[in-house]
């Protein structure tokens, strides 16, 4: 059994049925020539991890010194504070050199993107709510991670932590001195460089999972996708239902996510340049390795249940097939979404009514206007209840798994 590739180890045990197929992505073929680094060369995305943070989070937890790093970083929130002291020495150097900017960041686009967030604001709260959030529990990996996480048992409070990066993303100055968002990513990048040292140390994972190690490169292309690629998707979708959107807002709100994603560790030959180049990466990476898993099926239903815990002024059944609506029936099935014909009937036709009005390009008022005008704010106050800086959840490190 020796000099087995990972791939072929995960070819065979797909084979002989030990893992789900669906979760071993194809070899690699994406060419780097359309990334930010512009090198055209093809490097499995899947095979890369975080080298510049992964053994120094392994070090933090073997020596027990998280708990101490998540009350240095209480005190820790904005892009321009100083970093806290009392951190480990290594800690400190390593946020000196990662807690910033990418060269690359163009101030100009995102100080557009933050202006196309706040005008989009209610589109993206309902897109990145019922249709990422959702979309996130069929991507079986990324299922499988977040159940068997520490987080996993407390999705309320995940979800708030969750909706602290979008809102420190979507904030006006997300990424100045005054906003909050290099450093909720830097607390993201360790999150993550936590639990690739603390999943595999879970039986329950391992027994489910093909995945040596979570949360590669590739594993967060694919959830890019289902956040930036999606939402540029379907607003370009409902453009047809009157929403306005230029070529510059398209370009910074991509600039964005890019950024995003060098924040988040993810190497700039991985980082599509263009939309056409993310949407042909989506194509490959998302699109194919979507699918059920019970852990998914759970958490949609624990997700559903938090959004509708709220006044939306619809129904559960309403609430169900709207999310269907963004994200295809086919997923719907998938997770058991509950049908209701009647809600469905008035959403396909009341929906492109309602953004056409709102776009101001229909004088007249659609009959379900305040049933869809109720439904979009309660999205927003769910998002904007957790996620304000008064209160705000932090994203603190995780220190263990899901337990037993
Ligand atoms: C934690 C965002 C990709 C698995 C987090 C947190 C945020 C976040 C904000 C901290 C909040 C929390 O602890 O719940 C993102 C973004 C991604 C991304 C923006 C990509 C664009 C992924 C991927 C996976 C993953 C690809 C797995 C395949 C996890 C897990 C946690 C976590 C397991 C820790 C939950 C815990 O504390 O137990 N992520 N993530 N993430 N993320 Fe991600």
């Amino acid at each position: 059994m020796q000099n087995l590739s990972r791939r072929s180890i995960l070819t065979l045990g797909a084979a002989l049925g030990l893992v789900a197929a669906t979760e071993a992505p194809k070899a690699w073929a994406w060419s780097s020539a359309d990334s930010i680094a512009g090198t055209d060369t093809v490097t499995d995305p899947w095979d890369v991890w975080d080298d510049a943070t992964d053994p120094l989070l392994a070090s933090l937890l073997d020596s027990n010194q998280i708990p101490g790093v998540n009350t240095a970083f209480q005190s820790w929130v904005k892009n321009g504070d100083p970093l806290p002291s009392g951190l480990p020495a290594q800690l400190t150097s390593y946020l000196t050199t990662y807690n910033k900017l990418p060269s690359w960041a163009d101030q100009a686009k995102l100080d557009l993107a933050a202006q196309f967030n706040k005008r989009m604001s209610m589109y993206l709260f309902l897109l990145y709510g019922l249709g990422s959030g959702i979309m996130s529990t069929v991507i079986p990996r990324e299922a499988r991670n977040v159940y068997w996480s520490e987080g996993g048992a407390g999705m309320k409070m995940r979800a708030a932590k969750t909706f602290t990066y979008g809102y420190d993303l979507s904030a006006v100055d997300a990424f100045k001195p005054t906003g909050h968002f290099v450093v909720t990513s830097t607390k993201t990048r360790l999150t993550h460089a936590a639990v690739r040292h603390l999943l595999p140390q879970s039986a329950q994972w391992r027994a489910v999972t093909d995945n040596p190690i979570p949360i590669s490169n590739g594993d967060i292309l694919i959830t890019f996708h289902s956040l930036g690629t999606y939402v540029h998707r379907k607003l370009l979708e409902w453009r047809s239902f009157g929403l306005k959107m230029s070529a510059a807002e398209e370009a910074a709100y991509l600039h964005m996510w890019q950024v995003a994603l060098h924040l988040l560790g993810v190497r700039d030959e991985f980082i599509p340049a263009t939309w056409a180049a993310a949407d042909e990466q989506s194509q490959y990476v998302l699109t194919p390795l979507l699918g059920a898993t019970p852990e998914g099926i759970d958490l949609a239903n624990i997700l559903l249940n938090l959004t509708s815990s709220v006044d939306l002024g619809v129904t559960k059944g309403f609430q169900r097939e709207f999310s269907r609506y963004v994200l295809s029936d086919k997923i719907g099935n998938w997770l058991k979404l509950p049908r209701d014909f009647i809600s469905r009937g008035v959403i396909e036709v009341g929906w492109p009514a309602y953004v056409l009005f709102r776009e101001g390009l229909s004088p007249i008022m659609p009959e379900g206007f305040s049933l869809f005008d109720q439904f979009i704010r309660g999205l927003a106050m769910l998002f904007l209840n957790n996620g304000t800086s008064t209160s705000y959840t932090p994203i603190t490190i995780p220190t263990g798994n899901r337990p037993g």
